[in-house]
């Protein structure tokens, strides 16, 4: 979709950048860890809108290293600010008082939650799918905060079923979804996290690699690779009667490959091809 807004994010930050504007704000505060997709997206949309970016990123201990780290890189070189948090206040960062802090700090702001989920996210992403895709009787997404599927479940039809693969462990993530749907036609599979949140193993590598040079499809290994992994082995344990039609959307966030590479070259484990 852009070459830096990729995937599902240029749907979440459509709305929000065209209420920013129509509100006068010339700032966005947003919020993620250090190798958030949607911190990436969100520096370059701001640039693209002339608006000023300040990320609010977990981790007190990246504040003198964050050079070292591609996705805040390229974050900084366009444009975001960073407010470095602990753990603990990044935890609170949806608070009242939170909130007093970053406006003390940084005055006035469009303030963008985590993942950039809210109604107007969640309203882009229900322009995912269009006419052409009635003929799918499965659709499948990735899950982080949420927003995404919740936008494509709106926009389905009876017919068809959306299951979610959340790359994260949790049981909150139900409960966040149904605030932004009223329909039940989607389920999440949790069987394919490979243990949380940026977690890997050789396996899953190896996968999105031979995934790669295979069909030429890159995948990331945080969300696309898991979802990718999951559906290939649903298939094989026949949990889709035969002929049904799979949609499996790729959610971008390719930007995660270098930093996990980075991760995993620390701990002499194979790297994703790039
Ligand atoms: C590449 C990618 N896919 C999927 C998701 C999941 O989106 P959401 O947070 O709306 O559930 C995200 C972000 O969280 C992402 O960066």
């Amino acid at each position: 979709m852009h070459p830096f807004i990729s995937g599902n994010k240029y749907r979440k930050l459509k709305y929000n950048l065209n209420e920013a504007k129509k509100n006068n704000f010339d700032s966005i505060v947003t919020y993620g860890g250090a190798y958030s997709n949607h911190i990436a997206a969100t520096a370059y949309a701001g640039k693209e809108n002339n608006i000023k970016t300040v990320g609010v990123i977990r981790g007190e201990e990246l504040a003198d290293k964050w050079q070292e780290n591609p996705t805040l890189s390229f974050a900084n070189a366009n444009g975001m600010h960073f407010k470095f948090v602990s753990r603990e206040w990044y935890r609170t960062k949806d608070k009242t008082t939170a909130l007093q802090v970053l406006e003390a700090e940084f005055g006035q702001f469009y303030n963008l939650p985590e993942g950039g989920t809210n109604q107007l996210a969640v309203k882009g992403c229900q322009e995912i799918l269009s006419d052409k895709d009635e003929s799918f009787d499965v659709i499948c997404t990735a899950v982080g905060t949420g927003g995404t599927i919740a936008g494509i479940i709106n926009s389905t039809k009876e017919n068809q079923k959306v299951i979610g693969f959340p790359a994260l462990k949790g049981d909150f993530l139900q409960k966040d979804i149904r605030k932004f749907t009223d329909k039940s036609n989607w389920s999440l599979n949790s069987d394919y996290n490979f243990g949380g949140y940026a977690k890997v193993s050789e396996e899953l590598i190896d996968f999105i690699n031979d995934f790669k040079l295979v069909l030429n499809i890159p995948l990331d290994p945080i969300y696309t690779g898991k979802m990718m992994y999951g559906i290939l082995d649903l298939i094989q344990k026949d949990y889709f009667k035969p002929g049904t039609k799979i949609l499996a959307i790729h959610t971008g966030g390719l930007q995660g490959i270098a930093g996990m590479n980075t991760k995993l070259k620390k701990k002499n484990s194979p790297l994703l091809l790039l």
